[in-house]
């Protein structure tokens, strides 16, 4: 089972490294932004500096989904699926198919030039839309973090 604790090293490494960052994105970064910058020179200075961390969500983003899968397949634990007390293992995936969706499809192919015209209409807005969509992506990240941790320990956090 060497595997499947390498597997596990990277699955937690690398969803330390991606949720992390998301955690600083909402805390740190886009507060820091909008207090330190005029309204119309936000969301251009916010997307100078997140384009690097997107490009390294996206490949920590992979291999968290990855080692997740492989581990799933090594342990056979596919119908922990089909049990309520495992509602962790859905939240994983779905954390996972919404951070997939964000950064692989909607921010290159349309949301970030969607928000970049937005922004020029009504920079204020658009600012406060982009902090609200960050907190409910760590929200749903670090409920799914906790549920995990967890739930391996055998502790349904949900109490049900
Ligand atoms: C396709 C997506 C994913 C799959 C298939 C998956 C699968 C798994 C599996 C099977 C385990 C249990 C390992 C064990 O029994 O020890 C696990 C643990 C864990 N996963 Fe995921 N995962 C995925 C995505 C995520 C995401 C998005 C997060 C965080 C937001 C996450 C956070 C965790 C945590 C914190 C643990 C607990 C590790 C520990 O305490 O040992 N996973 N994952």
């Amino acid at each position: 089972m060497t595997d499947f604790g390498i597997a596990r090293a990277l699955h937690l490494v690398m969803v330390v490294l991606w949720i992390g960052g998301v955690g600083m994105v909402t805390t740190v970064l886009l507060p820091g932004i909008r207090r330190a910058y005029p309204p119309r020179e936000r969301f251009g200075a916010f997307h100078a500096i997140e384009a690097r961390f997107a490009r390294q969500a996206r490949w920590t983003t992979a291999l968290a989904g990855l080692s997740g899968l492989y581990m799933t397949w090594r342990i056979d634990a596919w119908d922990w699926f089909a049990s309520a007390p495992f509602w962790w293992m859905h939240a994983m995936v779905l954390t996972w198919l919404v951070f997939t969706v964000m950064l692989f499809i909607a921010e290159p192919f349309f949301l970030d030039r969607l928000l970049e015209r937005r922004a020029v209409r009504d920079p204020v807005a658009t600012y406060r839309l982009v902090e609200r969509l960050h907190w409910v992506l760590l929200t749903l990240s670090l409920i799914t973090v906790a549920g995990a941790a967890a739930g391996v320990a055998g502790i349904n956090l949900a109490g049900f």
